[in-house]
């Protein structure tokens, strides 16, 4: 599951041009909020609760991690927590699975293992939060936010300096393009078709559909 899609590189580049700057004795974070969308290389979580053999919450999933087994798929951290740390917060950024009132406002990790940008990426291993699953989610969360805050100016000023991180596009590959029994789209797409599409999906799924739900 190592693929990466040129569209990541933005969003890392932001991350690791703040991270030059960062006060590690400071004790506020560098941003109020931090959301996570994603694969299994972010979930925290959030296949806990769904069907599907996508599952790591036993051992020794999580032998290194304080907590032990959580739906980590790893021993340890995630990159992204290692980032949230970077930026400051005290804890990790919940799964919207378990996200509470009290946690909400600092931010929500959306990551599912198995999951893809495009909804049937994945279907063979069970169910999974697709991306934009992820960001339906999303737009439930800033409803959230918005009525625990009860200011439509201030909340959209509050999420306008969050970090975003998007981290999904092997799985419409290892779990799609790559399994031709199974998945169409080697029928339709050359691997370079299906990047350009792939991306141009990303893209439209990441800007138009969630920004017209800002607040
Ligand atoms: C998350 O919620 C599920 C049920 O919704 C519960 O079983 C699980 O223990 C919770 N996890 C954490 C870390 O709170
Ligand atoms: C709402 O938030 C804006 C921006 O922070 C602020 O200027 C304004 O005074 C707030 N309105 C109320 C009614 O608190
Ligand atoms: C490919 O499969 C999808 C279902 O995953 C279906 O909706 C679509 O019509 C199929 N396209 C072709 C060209 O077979």
């Amino acid at each position: 599951m190592s693929l990466q899609l040129s569209p990541f590189f933005p969003v890392l580049i932001f991350v690791g041009l703040l991270l030059d700057q960062t006060c590690l004795v400071s004790s506020e974070p560098q941003v109020p909020c931090f959301f996570i969308f994603g694969d299994s290389l972010v979930d925290s979580g959030n296949n806990n609760i769904l069907k599907t053999a996508a599952k790591v919450n036993y051992p020794p999933y999580g032998i290194d991690f304080p907590k032990g087994p959580t739906g980590r798929f790893t021993n340890g951290r995630t990159a992204p927590d290692i980032i949230g740390q970077f930026l400051g917060f005290d804890n990790f950024i919940p799964p919207y699975a378990n996200v509470t009132d009290q946690e909400i406002s600092t931010g929500v990790n959306y990551g599912s293992g198995g999951a893809g940008i495009r909804e049937e990426s994945g279907r063979h291993v069970g169910d999974r939060i697709s991306l934009p699953r992820q960001l339906l989610n999303h737009v439930k969360t800033i409803s959230r936010i918005s009525a625990l805050q009860s200011n439509k100016t201030f909340t959209a000023e509050y999420l306008n300096k969050c970090i975003y991180l998007a981290n999904i596009g092997s799985n419409d590959y290892v779990s799609n393009y790559f399994i031709p029994t199974i998945y169409n789209t080697s029928k339709i797409y050359t691997v370079d078709k299906f990047a350009v599409v792939l991306a141009e999906h990303y893209r439209e799924q990441l800007t138009v559909h969630t920004l017209s739900h800002f607040v």
